[in-house]
């Protein structure tokens, strides 16, 4: 079947989750030298499908193959779909040619969620590292449009360097808000850069919430997960109200081909979301 210029049915989509459905790219958004925005609009069936906060999809490049990429838009809003790329190999780098009017393949949303509905009543802190952010973002989105189910929410942000931060214009508009404290930091400042200078895990500190009574949200680099989960834990934060998300090479995305696996648990059905006294032996282990 011509998967790229061929309409499915909904019938079809919904049969077969191999089966991609045809997005047409509305916008492209640079965010920093190596990482775009991908705003998504659906050619197949008539709606728009519905996500939960941390979950991903497969995204078809037609002709070059298929990678998984974490939806990274606001789960309330579903007129399109949302997906910050960062180019790293051969189907990203094919990703970023793409411009407006051209189609992808998209199968899911798959995998687990950021336990959202696990944080009501408590403080949330949310921590962010470079592409991480990507994955988290709903997860902002998601307690800002139900700000007043939760207590204290924070977002601590790291990268590397200042041009390398993503969503800055949103990060100055959620920091200028009385209900959300957002810091970011990064590892090297240029002369123009005024904000703090330092390893994310360096805001831990400074940030105000009750350890008996938080729900922390960490995607990043695995060694970036595992300092600041150790760090976490210094504040007497119970390991299972820490919860990190994991990546390893996709291919099916919904269980069935073993690529994922890790230990016991395959990464694209069991998580990408894990709490970390689950994780915690494997973060840092090199993928095999
Ligand atoms: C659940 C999930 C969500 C993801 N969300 C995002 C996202 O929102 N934005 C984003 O930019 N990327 C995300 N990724 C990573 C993305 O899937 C990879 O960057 C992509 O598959 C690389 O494909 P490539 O062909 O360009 O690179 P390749 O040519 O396959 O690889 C280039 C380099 O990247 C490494 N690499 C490839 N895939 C991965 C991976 N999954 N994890 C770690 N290293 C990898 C390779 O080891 C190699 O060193 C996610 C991955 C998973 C599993
Ligand atoms: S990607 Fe096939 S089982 Fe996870």
């Amino acid at each position: 079947m011509d998967l790229e210029h061929n309409t499915l049915t909904k019938e079809q989509i919904e049969a077969n989750p191999m089966l991609p459905r045809r997005f047409r790219i509305d916008k492209v958004t640079w965010e920093t030298q190596e990482t775009f925005t991908h705003e998504l609009v659906p050619i197949d069936g008539a709606d728009m499908f519905r996500f939960k906060p941390g979950q991903f999809n497969m995204i078809y490049v037609f002709g070059v193959g298929e990678i998984a990429i974490s939806i990274s838009g606001d789960p309330d809003d579903d007129s399109r779909l949302y997906h910050t790329t960062r180019v790293v190999g051969s189907v990203t780098r094919r990703k970023q040619n793409l411009v407006e009017g051209d189609i992808l393949g998209i199968r899911g949303p798959f995998g687990n969620h950021w336990p959202v509905e696990k944080a009501v009543g408590k403080d949330v802190v949310v921590i962010a590292g470079g592409i991480g952010l990507a994955p988290l973002r709903p997860v902002i989105y998601y307690l800002l449009n139900h700000r007043d189910q939760y207590k204290r929410i924070t977002l601590l942000y790291g990268t590397r360097s200042p041009d390398k931060i993503l969503y800055s214009r949103q990060l100055k508009e959620w920091g200028a808000r009385f209900d959300i404290d957002v810091s970011v930091t990064v590892d090297s400042a240029d002369t123009d850069w005024q904000g703090h200078v330092g390893i994310v895990t360096k805001l831990i500190p400074k940030a105000v919430f009750d350890p008996n009574n938080t729900v922390a949200f960490v995607c990043g680099p695995e060694i970036m997960m595992r300092f600041t989960a150790m760090d976490l834990l210094k504040f007497d934060m119970p390991e299972d109200k820490i919860y990190v998300s994991m990546e390893r090479n996709h291919k099916c995305g919904i269980g069935f081909c073993g690529h994922c696996q890790l230990g016991s648990y395959f990464i694209c059905k069991d998580g990408p979301v894990f709490t970390y006294d689950k994780l915690k032996s494997y973060l840092s282990i090199k993928e095999v």
